[in-house]
C-alpha cells in the first residue's frame, strides 16, 4: 500500500528505573536506526516515545524509596529522557503519561468507548487488604505455592517451580508489602470484550500479516488459538488516570490502557506545538497514507498487536503496518534485570566510558536479539570495538586524512586516469545501498549496519593493496588517485552509518566537509541518496581538522566492568540467602510412626577422636569415634558446613550404630553422625548436653 508519512513508535518504558542495554538493544536503537534512515531518505517521519508513568511497577519502586510515586516518575523520567538524548535516540517528542494532556485524552478515549457500549460491565470478588482496604494485584498477592508449597509464591507465579497462577489458587494468601492475611470483596469492572474482536483479529493478522516476524506472529497465532477473553481495563488503584464515568469511584484506567494511548496524545502535543512541522495530529493517526510501525520488546506483543488495536479499531483510528518486536538481550549469560540489579545502566556506562555512545549502538546493534535472544559480554564489547571500529573503519578513515594532509596538504587531491583494480572497488560497493535498503526495510538492523562494515572493509583494504604511503615516493598522480577515491569511499561511510552511529558520522563529515554541516546545499552531500556515488567531495575542497573516530578500549576497562558484575552477583545471592531465611518455615511433620519403628534404630553415643576432610572430597568428613566398644569409622557429607573438622575433635555426638557398612572414596562408614538441617542448608552435629558413658544409646 502507497503511503506518504511514517509514525514509529517505542514502547513507553517505565519510569520506575534508569533505562539499561537491554532497553536499547531492543527497542529504541532498532527504531531510531529507522527513524533516521526514513529521515536521510528525505521522508516524512515522527518518531514518538514518552515514560509510562503508571501502573504498579512505580508504585513499588516509590514504597522500596520511601518517597511519593510522584517523585519517583519527575525522577526517573528526567533520568531516563537524559539517557536517551545521550545516546542520541532522536525522537521527535518524549514526554509522560502524566501530562495533563495525556490525562485528559485518554480519560476522552475511554469514555468514548464506554459510551459507544464498547465495554462490558462485570462485578466479581477480588482480594483486598481488609486493614488498609486496598485492593491487591496478582503481584502484590503472595501465599504457598499450591503445586510445590513454597511459600512466598506470587499470585501469578512461583518463582521457585514456574507453575502459573491465579491468586485465587494460592494457599493462604496475604499482602506481599504489608503481610496481611485477604479477603475478598465485590468490585466492579470494565472490561474490553476480546472475544468480539476475535475473528477481525484472526483475519487481520494471520491473514493479512503473514509478514511479520516470525516471533511476533507466533505468538499472535497462540494467543488467538487459545481464544480470547474479556479483558479488565479498569483497576481497584490509587495512582493513574480517574475512571471517568459514574460509579466509578477510586477506580483507575488499566495501565495497559493508558500507556498505549500515550502515543497519540503525544502526537497531538508535538503537533499542537509545532504545527507547522507536523501538522495535524490525525493526519498521523486517521490518515490511511500514514503508516504505524510499533518498536517493542517480546512482553509486550500481545498489547501492541491484539489489546491495543482492537482499542484503535473501535474508535476508528489506524492500526499498525508492522510490529517489530524483539527477543530478549542477556547480560553476561544472566537474564537482565532491574530489580536484581543486573544489567548496564546507560548513566553509568556514560561515566565509564564518556563519548563512546556510538560503540555501545555498534555493539548492540551487531548483537540485536532480532530473532533469538541474545548475549552481551564485555568482552564481545571490547573485541567489537577493537577489531572491528578501530581497526577497519577508523583505520582507514583515519588513513585517507592523514595521508590526504601529509601528501595534498589537507585537500582532496584530483582524480586521475583509473585502474582496473579502482574500478573493481567502485564495483564492490554500487550495491551497497540496495542491499542495505532491502535490508532496513526488512527491519533487519544488524545485517544492514554489517553492509556498512563491509563497505569500511572495501576501504581498508583499498589502501592496503595500493599502499599509497609507498606510491607517494614515485607516483603523486596515482596517490592522488587512490586518496581521491579513498576520500569518496569515507564520505560514503559517513552516510552508510549515519543511521547507526550518528555520533561518529557527524565527526567524519566534519573532516571530510566541514562546510556541509552549515546546512544549505552542502548539507544535502550526505543524503542517504547519495550512497554509493563516488562523486561527492570535490578535489581542491579543504578537509577539516582530523581527529580518531574511535579508540582502543584496553583490557583494564574491561576488567573493571567484570568485577563490578562479579560484586552485584555476590550480593544477590547473600540476599536470596537472606530471603530463604526470612521465608523459612519447619517441614510438615512426617506420616505417623510408632515406636517399635523408631526402636529398631540403634542411637548411640561417642566421642570424636579425630575428624578429617577425605582426600579429593568437597563433601565428605572422616570420623573417627570412641564408642565404647572398640572404637568405629563413619564419613558424613558435612565437610561445607565445617571450613574446619577441627572444632568437633572432643565433642560428645549421636550415630546410629545399626547400619551396614558402606564405602564410600574407598573408606568404610559404619554408621551415620546426626545432624540438624538449619534453614539456610547448613549442618550443624548433634551433641550431647553433659558427658555420658561412650556407647549408651539414646531413646
Ligand atoms: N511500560 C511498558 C513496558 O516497559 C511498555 C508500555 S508500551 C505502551 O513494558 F504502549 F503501553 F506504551
Ligand atoms: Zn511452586
Amino acid at each position: 500500500m502507497a503511503f506518504n508519512r511514517t509514525l514509529i513508535t517505542a514502547a513507553l518504558p517505565y519510569a520506575n528505573g534508569p533505562v539499561h542495554i537491554g532497553h536499547l538493544a531492543g527497542v529504541y536503537v532498532p527504531a531510531d536506526i529507522y527513524a533516521r534512515y526514513l529521515r536521510l531518505k528525505g521522508q516524512e517521519v515522527m518518531y514518538v516515545c514518552g515514560s509510562d508513568e503508571h501502573g504498579v511497577p512505580v508504585t513499588i519502586r516509590a514504597r522500596k524509596e520511601g518517597i511519593t510515586t510522584q517523585q519517583v516518575v519527575d525522577r526517573y523520567h528526567e533520568l531516563i529522557k537524559r539517557s536517551f538524548a545521550e545516546f542520541g535516540i532522536s525522537f521527535d517528542i518524549y514526554s509522560r503519561t502524566t501530562s495533563a494532556i495525556h490525562h485528559r485524552f485518554a480519560a476522552d478515549y475511554f469514555r468514548a468507548m464506554y459510551e459507544a457500549g464498547q465495554f462490558v460491565e462485570e462485578t466479581s470478588e477480588q482480594f483486598y487488604d481488609p486493614e488498609t482496604g486496598h485492593f491487591l494485584t496478582d503481584r502484590n498477592i503472595r501465599g504457598e505455592c499450591p503445586r510445590c508449597h513454597s511459600l512466598g509464591a506470587y499470585g501469578d507465579q512461583c518463582e521457585k517451580c514456574g507453575a502459573t497462577l491465579s491468586p485465587d489458587e494460592l494457599i493462604n494468601p496475604y499482602n506481599a508489602e504489608t503481610g496481611n492475611a485477604l479477603a475478598k470483596k465485590a468490585t466492579k469492572h470494565w472490561y474490553l470484550p476480546l472475544d468480539q474482536y476475535q475473528a477481525w483479529l484472526e483475519d487481520w493478522i494471520l491473514n493479512q500479516h503473514k509478514e511479520w516476524r516470525p516471533n511476533v506472529y507466533g505468538q499472535c497465532k497462540s494467543w488467538l488459538d487459545g481464544g480470547l477473553r474479556p479483558r479488565a481495563v479498569t483497576r481497584d488503584l490509587d495512582w493513574g488516570i480517574p475512571v471517568p464515568v459514574e460509579g466509578a469511584e477510586g477506580k483507575v484506567l488499566y495501565v495497559w490502557f493508558d500507556a498505549p494511548i500515550g502515543y497519540i496524545s503525544n502526537t497531538q502535543e508535538l503537533c499542537a506545538d509545532q504545527p507547522q512541522k507536523y501538522g495535524n495530529w490525525e493526519k498521523w493517526w486517521k490518515q490511511e497514507d500514514t503508516r504505524m510501525i510499533h518498536f517493542i520488546g517480546k512482553d509486550n506483543i500481545v498489547f501492541h498487536c491484539i489489546v491495543f488495536p482492537a482499542m484503535l479499531k473501535a474508535q476508528g483510528y489506524n492500526l499498525p503496518d508492522n510490529v517489530p518486536s524483539n527477543e530478549f538481550l542477556n547480560l553476561e549469560g544472566d537474564k537482565i534485570s532491574t530489580s536484581r540489579n543486573w544489567a548496564v545502566w546507560l548513566n553509568e556506562y556514560l561515566e565509564d566510558f564518556p563519548g563512546k555512545q556510538d560503540v555501545l549502538r555498534y555493539v548492540l546493534t551487531a548483537n540485536a536479539p532480532e530473532t533469538k535472544d541474545n548475549d552481551f559480554t564485555w568482552a564481545d564489547f571490547q573485541a567489537r570495538n577493537n577489531n572491528e571500529l578501530v581497526a577497519i573503519y577508523g583505520n582507514f578513515v583515519n588513513r585517507a586524512l592523514v595521508l590526504t594532509n601529509k601528501y595534498f596538504e589537507g585537500k582532496v587531491p584530483s582524480c586521475g586516469e583509473l585502474t582496473d583494480y579502482d574500478k573493481a572497488t567502485i564495483e564492490d560497493f554500487k550495491n551497497v545501498k540496495a542491499t542495505m535498503e532491502e535490508l532496513i526495510n526488512a527491519f533487519r538492523f544488524r545485517d544492514a549496519q554489517k553492509e556498512a562494515m563491509n563497505l569500511a572493509r572495501i576501504g581498508n583494504k583499498y589502501l592496503a593493496d595500493t599502499e599509497p604511503w609507498k606510491l607517494a615516493k614515485t607516483d603523486m598522480e596515482r596517490t592522488a588517485t587512490v586518496l581521491h577515491l579513498a576520500l569518496q569511499i569515507a564520505a560514503n561511510l559517513a552516510i552508510a552509518f549515519e543511521p547507526f552511529l550518528p555520533f561518529s558520522s557527524e565527526k567524519l563529515r566534519a573532516m571530510l566537509c566541514p562546510s556541509s554541516l552549515q546546512g544549505g546545499d552542502g548539507g544535502r552531500l550526505f543524503d542517504w541518496n547519495n550512497l554509493g556515488n563516488i562523486d561527492l567531495l570535490k578535489a581542491g575542497d579543504a578537509l577539516g581538522e582530523v581527529s580518531l573516530l574511535f579508540e582502543k578500549i584496553e583490557d583494564a576497562a574491561i576488567q573493571a566492568q567484570l568485577d563490578k558484575l562479579a560484586r552485584i552477583k555476590a550480593e544477590n545471592e547473600k540476599a536470596a540467602q537472606e530471603e530463604a531465611l526470612r521465608n523459612w518455615r519447619p517441614e510438615p511433620v512426617k506420616e505417623p510412626n510408632s515406636f517399635d519403628e523408631f526402636e529398631k534404630n540403634d542411637i548411640r553415643v561417642g566421642t570424636v577422636l579425630e575428624c578429617t576432610n577425605v582426600k579429593k572430597s568437597d563433601r565428605l568428613l572422616q570420623f573417627r569415634i570412641d564408642d565404647g566398644m572398640g572404637g568405629r569409622t563413619i564419613l558424613s557429607g558435612i565437610a561445607q558446613s565445617y571450613p574446619d573438622p577441627s572444632v568437633l575433635v572432643g565433642k560428645q555426638v549421636l550415630f546410629i550404630a545399626n547400619f551396614p557398612p558402606r564405602k564410600m572414596m574407598g573408606i568404610e562408614s559404619q554408621g551415620m553422625i546426626l545432624s540438624a538441617v538449619d534453614a539456610d542448608g547448613k549442618l550443624v552435629v548433634t551433641t550431647v548436653s553433659a558427658p555420658v558413658k561412650n556407647g549408651c544409646q539414646v531413646g
